[in-house]
């Protein structure tokens, strides 16, 4: 049997030669396989070898060893590199490949319909107004003709800061912001968010939106608000929809209606409908003439103009015209759910 230094020598030779002929990755692992295996690799063996030898031969063929081993580790991963790489490049270079799928992010679904809304009023030559979050008692409660302590007060659950800042209940607070400052002839929507105490359920949070509209001009009539109201919401549910007056009561409106829509998941045919609840009805706003005393508190003679106004619940009509059945889900910034309004 040859000396372990022979046996080195050939292996080395035995490798370099192999190795010239490898041309695809699979026979570089072919060749670890055969030189480096851990049971029959040949180093592996040349290796056993190794510890049988005496301390004199174990010094010089020691060296020459592991420098083989270094070289053919080095060699292999070199190889492997260069053979994987025009693949890897061909991939993608290939044009036919999907490309891969970028979320963009879009605007929040309460956004868009808020949006929707805007448009349409927009288009009827209404502007667009915004007022404090933060509000005194005054503009949220006082000058919208509730007296102090009315009981009126109670059916908002207000969130007091202090005894003079709250949070505001409605949008209505900044119907008197802007007749302050503002002659007529006004027209204009007001959009934003409203607070009040409620525990979270599948219908109330203690933040929503409201869109408030206000109209005030000389000889404006019910009329005018029955048009203007079912104009907006026949471009927002289409022409079929149904809408219905209810007399109500509101400090500030006189008289004063609630409108409700008809339920477009039932029709009014379920009973049983979770939407409705059966009645066929889904109460979206509340609305009305001014108030005379809401006009004095602004000083706008009563006696010359007159105006409509009404406050829709954003979110409520949200919820029923994509039909969901949970106003939690929109705050909840679930994106499984965000990503069904991206109209990208
Ligand atoms: N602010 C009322 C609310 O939050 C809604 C409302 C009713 C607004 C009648 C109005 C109105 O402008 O005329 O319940």
């Amino acid at each position: 049997m040859s000396s372990l230094l022979e046996k080195i020598d050939h292996y080395r030779r035995l490798f370099a030669d192999q190795v010239s002929r490898v041309k695809e990755a699979r026979q570089v692992e072919e060749l670890r396989q055969a030189f480096l295996g851990r049971k029959k690799g040949h180093l592996t063996l040349l290796f056993e070898e190794f510890k049988t030898l005496g301390p004199d031969e174990k010094k010089s063929a020691g060296r020459l060893l592991n420098e083989l081993k270094t070289d053919i580790q080095n060699l292999l991963a070199e190889l492997e590199q260069k053979l994987q790489s025009p693949a890897r490049v061909k991939q993608l270079e290939d044009l036919t490949l999907p490309g891969r799928q970028l979320y963009w992010g879009s605007p929040h679904p309460i956004t868009l319909f808020q949006r929707e809304i805007e448009r349409i009023f927009i288009s009827m030559g209404f502007s667009v107004e915004e007022g404090p979050e933060i509000e005194t008692d005054y503009y949220n409660f006082e000058a919208l003709n509730f007296p102090p302590h009315h009981p009126a007060r109670d059916s908002w659950d207000t969130l007091y800061i202090n005894d003079k800042l709250l949070l505001r209940t409605h949008t209505s607070p900044v119907q008197i912001r802007v007749m302050e400052k503002k002659k007529p002839p006004i027209r204009i929507i007001i959009p934003g968010k409203v607070f009040r105490r409620e525990t979270p359920d599948p219908t109330h949070l203690p933040m929503f939106y409201q869109v408030e509209g206000l109209v005030v001009d000389r000889g404006i009539t019910f009329a005018h608000l029955k048009g203007t109201l079912e104009y907006f919401i026949k471009t927002l549910f289409g022409e079929k929809i149904k809408l219905r007056f209810r007399p109500s009561f509101f400090p500030f409106t006189e008289p004063s209606a609630e409108v409700d829509i008809e339920c477009i998941v039932c029709g009014g045919q379920d009973a049983a409908c979770r939407v409705c609840g059966g009645s066929g009805w889904k109460e979206i706003l509340g609305a009305g003439m001014v108030d005379p005393q809401v006009f004095k508190n602004v000083n706008i003679d009563p006696e010359v103009y007159s105006g409509w106004a009404f406050g829709l619940g954003i979110d409520r009509t949200a919820m029923f015209a994509f039909q969901i059945p949970e106003i939690r889900h929109f705050y909840e910034n679930d994106l499984r759910f965000l990503r069904q309004f991206n109209r990208r």
